[in-house]
């Protein structure tokens, strides 16, 4: 049986370098089509399954000749978070937003059988409802999430027989990655516990969404091969716990005592502020549709971290910008 070939935009960022190695191991054939912003040195670049490519997803015809003979793209290509975006929004939006249903359009054309499309829980803003599922309204509180949450009735205009079309809103991702990043909540404040011994929290009531990377990377894997007709037109929330930021902060405290039980005990810092912003998801129709749960902790995910700080495999890790999506923004050429 010929192996399954799937294209993943922006394959090289800290989701796609857990992600990528993981499909090849699977047996697929991957296509990694990415600026390289953050490197690809630690890709598995001698895997013949892999192919890497340094291209912007905005130019559509260098993707579409990528797209021949792929089955399933996912589409996690973006300028990623809130402050990178607001950075340049003109030149965000036209990667985010512009350049989406032309590359729709051209994965379809090219024989594409299924497109996952990445958006992010964060479409749904803050909101006092019990259980935000996948209906809630969305009411986007930046222009990052409103151009997230903009592309999905661009995907469904272009769903029909042959083509698959699927869009995943996942809670903030935490964990190690060959690629980390320390600019998201868990990864942020465990690594101020493991090089400062000292953790300031903003507030401390709002709650967070969060997602172990390895629980997105299997969540991927269902999404290329679950069955279409359980997934075509669907969306899907992607979280586990919903912690409030000093619940966060006390897990990673507890674990980093636990996992460097000479350091001397770590202090937890609540000030003042005024953006209380709460954001909980419910996942309850992935499980109903799919049966899928996410099975790591976010202790899970600060222990990964403890053991790569230890190792020596995050080194610099408040200097150097490639851990920092706004910092390394501001390093970039891009057109
Ligand atoms: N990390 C999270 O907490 C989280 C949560 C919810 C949703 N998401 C979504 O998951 C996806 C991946 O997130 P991540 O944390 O791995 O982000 P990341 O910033 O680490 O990776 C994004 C990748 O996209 C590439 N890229 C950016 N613009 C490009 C362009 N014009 N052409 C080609 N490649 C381009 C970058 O080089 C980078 O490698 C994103 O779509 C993000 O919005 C992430």
């Amino acid at each position: 049986m010929a192996m399954k070939k799937i294209l993943i935009t922006g394959g090289a960022g800290y989701v796609g370098h857990m992600l990528t190695p993981q499909l090849l191991d699977a047996g697929y054939s991957v296509v990694v089509y990415d600026m390289m912003w953050y490197g690809n040195s630690k890709m598995p670049k001698d895997n013949p399954s892999l192919t890497l490519v340094e291209g912007d997803i905005r130019d559509t015809a260098k993707l579409a000749k990528h797209f021949e003979g792929v089955d399933t793209v996912l589409h996690l290509a973006c300028i990623s978070n809130d402050p990178s975006f607001e950075l340049d929004s003109g030149l965000s939006e036209s990667i985010n937003y512009d350049c989406f249903e032309p590359m729709v359009i051209a994965a379809k054309k090219a024989g594409v059988s299924r497109f996952v499309y990445c958006s992010s829980s964060s479409v749904y803003g803050v909101s006092d409802a019990p259980d935000v599922t996948e209906d809630h309204p969305l009411v986007p509180l930046t222009l990052y999430n409103k151009f997230k949450g903009l592309c999905e009735p661009l995907l469904w205009k272009h769903r029909g027989p042959g083509f698959t079309c699927v869009t995943i809103r996942p809670a903030t991702v935490c964990g190690y990655s060959t690629r980390t990043r320390l600019d998201l909540t868990v990864n942020i404040l465990t690594n101020h516990a493991v090089n400062r011994g000292k953790i300031t929290v903003f507030g401390g009531d709002q709650r967070r969404p969060n997602l172990h990377i390895q629980d997105m990377v299997e969540a991927y894997k269902l999404m290329i091969e679950a069955p279409a007709e359980k997934i075509d037109g669907e969306t899907f929330n992607i979280g586990y716990q919903n912690l409030k930021v000093m619940e966060i902060a006390e897990i990673v405290r507890n674990v980093v005592q636990e996992q460097f039980p000479n350091k001397p005990p770590i202090e937890i810092v609540r000030t003042e502020t005024n953006d209380n912003r709460s954001y909980h998801i419910n996942s309850d129709k992935i499980f109903r549709v799919l049966g899928y749960r996410p099975r790591h902790t976010v202790e899970d995910a600060v222990r990964d971290l403890c053991k790569a700080f230890a190792r020596g495999d995050l080194p610099n890790s408040f200097d150097d910008p490639l851990y920092f999506n706004v910092q390394n923004m501001k390093t970039v050429e891009v057109a």
